[in-house]
């Protein structure tokens, strides 16, 4: 037992999921031990107790009583669940807490993502180690006999070998002397590597208007690396029905959105490669997930009937085919696979995040969303799956946003309003040059608070208290003299009314699903948000505009590129692709564009 004084104790803090731990002092806070650990967290009001971001959930040990300050931003039920305000609490014994991925700066909330659910491993190419006697006048028989030979001794027969593989084949069994990694794809083979080489895959998620690639390593399941592009399509239209178009209006429309993203995959590959330390022909495989718009554009499928009612894909089943197809330029008998789409406008990325969140095994009443350019939406209940899709739009990346600019360093993310003091954050703590769409959504929510924004998005002209911010037409967030630019910025009625677009698409589209689920939001379990946009979002602020129902925080779960992570699941294990064409075969989807109440329901959502 200690004697020490309370400010001279010292208690260990373990902050999870970032697994960081550190001993501060009984006098210091909690955003003391994330910063001394290296946490960044967001903390808008830079620790005074106002701007509510820097929340941690108390799993174990003991706390400091909740202040008055915690009282005024926190719900009676968040207190009663552990909830408190890293700056204003302190340790009174060792403590693990939760480090909720909103409270965290984008940088490091991109490292929480990567937390997957154990890949159960089971790849569609396999290795098998073969070793020859060399060929002599004794033993005339050719090389690809030599190999075909060896791997029946080991139990795999009627093999049959890629043409490109053959090409290489002598040089590669001469170079190894007569021993190789031979990587099979049922009894293909489609691959012969050195011994020592990892065999790899590659899981894409092709979003609208960025791609998400991982690089495998298919025997251990773990990620060598990782990287992110921009959709080079964005420069033939911003959204898929511009894509679409582009593709119908040019005799050679679709091969040149083909050629771009294929050339675009190929450049984040040999990043991926770079940062493995690997080689190209290592890959053997690639999963890529993406909006039936993406997939068929990658698969130079035809898009035209997906710009027109009924709005059916070509294929929906899953497609398995040679990279090389396409262009992809992998190991030289590398394969693709596509997995299934659920229609036109939800495709193999919703299948992919639903998988990996594993929807039907929760057993509850759920919602699952990946925002992006279109948003999917799925509820589960009881049983039964409905799907649709929304046109949100690009304004959360912010596009058509003023202001606005991707979630780089220097964009703001998080906005408080407090007694007329405007708050701001941005990424990577640099000055302010624009809002990105988590900011631009935390500062309208905070205007709709503080009386700025009336319900129908009109601007009121009377100033916040001690401010002189507010205007008819926009409202200053940050002065000129403030800002990395030099110009000031602001949030324009045009801004409100995108936001308001995209924020009425979603909610009218999780309105319509509970509707014809015959339930209401008061029924939910829980509410995945997945997507990057959807990791960053404060999500009592989606909640105050309106985009998301009224329904308790504590049921909203952030879970990242969750699309991603089942194209990685895909990837690593053939029974979840057999689990993912179940899933498709389970949904019932609902076309919003010609539903009945869509035009009614959207019109009303519209209001904040
Ligand atoms: Fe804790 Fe603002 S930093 S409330």
């Amino acid at each position: 037992m200690s004697n020490a004084s309370p400010s001279t104790k010292a208690f260990e803090v373990d902050m999870e999921p970032v697994g960081r731990r550190v001993t501060i002092s009984a006098s210091q806070t909690l955003l003391d031990a994330a910063q001394a650990a290296g946490v960044e967290l967001a903390a808008v009001c830079g620790g005074v107790g106002v701007c509510g971001k820097c929340r941690m959930r108390l799993m174990t040990g003991e706390l400091s009583p909740s202040s008055a300050l915690e009282q005024a931003s926190l719900t009676e039920e968040q207190l009663a669940a552990g909830y408190r305000l890293a700056c204003q609490c302190r340790p009174q014994s060792d403590v693990k807490v939760d480090v909720l991925p909103e409270s965290l700066m984008s940088a490091q909330r991109l490292q929480v993502e990567g937390q997957e659910a154990g890949l159960a491993l089971d790849p569609a190419v396999v290795p098998a180690h073969v070793a020859m006697d060399p060929p002599s006048l004794d033993d005339l028989r050719a090389d690809s006999a030599r190999l075909r030979a060896a791997l029946t001794e080991l139990g795999i027969s009627r093999q049959v070998m890629d043409l490109s593989v053959l090409q290489g084949l002598s040089d590669r069994l001469r170079d190894q002397n007569w021993r190789a990694q031979v990587a099979l794809y049922g009894n293909e083979i489609i691959g012969i590597l050195p011994e020592d080489r990892a065999l790899l895959g590659v899981a894409v998620d092709i979003g609208t208007t960025k791609l998400a690639a991982y690089l495998v390593d298919l025997q251990s399941g773990a990620t060598v690396a990782k990287g992110g592009a921009t959709n080079p399509q964005v420069a033939y239209g911003e959204d898929v029905l511009s894509r679409i178009a582009y593709a119908n209006e040019h005799d050679d429309g679709r091969q040149v959105l083909q050629a771009a993203l294929v050339d675009r995959l190929n450049a984040l590959v040999v990043d991926l490669c770079k940062q493995a330390t690997a080689s190209r022909e290592q890959i053997v495989e690639a999963v890529l997930v993406g909006n039936t718009a993406m997939h068929h554009l990658f698969a130079g499928l035809p898009v035209r009937q997906l710009g027109f009612v009924p709005y059916v894909p070509a294929v929906s089943e899953p497609m398995a085919f040679s990279a090389r197809t396409v262009g992809l330029d992998l190991g030289p008998g590398s394969r693709l696979y596509l997995p299934p789409n659920i229609a036109g406008f939800v495709g193999a990325d919703h299948v992919a995040m639903l998988l990996a969140t594993k929807v039907l095994e929760r057993g509850r009443r759920l919602i699952a969303v990946d925002i992006g350019t279109n948003t999917e939406v799925s509820l589960v209940a009881d049983d039964r799956m409905l799907s649709c899709s929304c046109a949100s739009g690009p304004a959360f990346e912010g596009a058509h946003i003023r202001d606005g600019m991707r979630a780089v360093p220097g964009a703001i993310e998080k906005v408080t309003i407090q007694d007329g003091h405007i708050y701001t954050q941005t990424v990577g703590d640099k000055a302010p040059v624009g809002i990105c769409g988590s900011g631009i959504l935390d500062a309208i929510a905070q205007m709709r608070k503080a009386g700025i924004l009336d319900r129908n998005g009109r601007m009121g002209c009377a100033e916040p208290a001690g401010s002189e911010a507010a205007r008819c037409t926009e409202f200053r967030l940050v002065s000129a003299g403030e800002t990395g630019h030099g110009q000031e910025i602001a949030v324009t009625l045009d801004d409100v009314r995108e936001i308001q677009l995209a924020k009425g698409a979603i909610r009218a589209g999780l309105e319509i699903l509970l509707r014809e689920a015959n339930l209401t939001h008061t029924d939910i379990d829980e509410f995945i948000v997945a997507g990057a946009f959807g990791t960053y979002l404060d999500i009592e602020s989606a909640i105050e505009i309106g985009m998301f129902p009224p329904i308790p925080v504590e049921r909203f779960q952030q879970v990242g590129n969750a699309a991603g992570i089942g194209a990685k699941l895909m990837l690593t294990s053939k029974a979840k692709r057999a689990e993912a064409a179940q899933l498709v075969e389970h949904i019932r989807y609902v076309e919003l564009t010609t539903h009945p109440a869509f035009t009614r329901t959207f019109a009303h959502v519209l209001r904040f």
